[in-house]
């Protein structure tokens, strides 16, 4: 079912009364990247996704984002659908929307789910590369900025032996309005670093990456994990960036494992 809240399209999938896991997307996706998440976990849980404000079917607007207004977009969701302490669950930019929406309201979730993210903001060099991505943009080459960055999101071997599914998320991905795409850019540029939280999180935490995942490396992720007080970290090998979409098996076996052992 299709809700619009706060403008935002929001997708619900699975029994009102269940518990409920939000599931927050990466850049420049939308929420069908949780496709194969919703259609495992909906028999348990009420599976809550939605697109991130300027990308998917969530309006774009004037493009002025930062990581603050998604999570006051994402706390809007959860006060309107009247969830009571969610799982949270984020990829990349969603990881960095739910560590600062866990360092902002530490008792409004039961559980994180961090996949393929950081808690380190950009360097100087990230910076720079952000700035050429809305230069490239400005000057009209959308699907030229689109082409190679999503490319560096996947494993090589996803890529070749998934090229239809690969191809699918690009042309997606292409679709989006570039003033939203800007401004998630915007928003992530300007983001603040959470690492000094992530000892003070005090839920059960699943941290995720693939074994191959350029943006967020296994050694990133894993001393970000360190960092979390008994968090559970996996490792899925052969996994690029996008882990719940190029293996879906691997990483729905890890959800559902960490889920029942918190009872949730
Ligand atoms: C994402 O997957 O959300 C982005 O790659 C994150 C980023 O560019 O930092």
């Amino acid at each position: 079912m299709k809700k619009i809240i706060n403008d935002l399209s929001v997708f619900l999938s699975g029994e009102n009364e269940s518990k409920a896991i939000m599931f927050v997307h990466g850049f420049p996706f939308d929420h069908l990247m949780w496709t194969a998440q919703v259609k495992e976990l909906d028999k348990e849980y009420l599976c809550v996704s939605y697109d991130v404000r300027g990308l998917g079917e969530s309006p774009a607007v004037n493009g002025q984002f930062t990581i603050e207004s998604f999570v006051d977009d994402l706390e809007t969701i959860v006060y309107e659908l009247k969830l009571d302490k969610p799982i949270l669950c984020g990829l990349s930019m969603g990881g960095y929307i739910s560590l600062r929406a866990i360092e902002r309201m530490p008792d409004k979730f039961c559980s994180l789910i961090l996949c393929d993210t950081k808690s380190v903001a950009d360097d100087n060099e990230g910076r720079l590369k952000r700035a050429a991505a809305i230069k490239q943009i400005n000057s009209g080459e959308f699907e030229a900025f689109i082409e190679p960055f999503v490319l560096n999101c996947f494993g090589e071997k996803f890529v070749k032996e998934n090229n239809a599914e690969y191809r699918r998320v690009v042309d997606r991905s292409k679709k989006n309005n570039p003033i939203g795409v800007k401004g998630c850019l915007l928003a992530m540029v300007s983001r603040t670093d959470t690492t000094e939280n992530l000892s003070k999180i005090n839920i059960p935490t699943l941290v995720i990456c693939g074994s191959e995942d350029k943006l967020s490396p296994p050694d990133v992720m894993k001393s970000m994990a360190d960092k979390i007080p008994n968090a559970n970290f996996v490792l899925v090998e052969g996994s690029g960036h996008m882990t719940p979409i190029e293996n879906p098996p691997a990483v729905n076996k890890a959800i559902s494992y960490f889920l029942i052992k918190n009872n949730f």
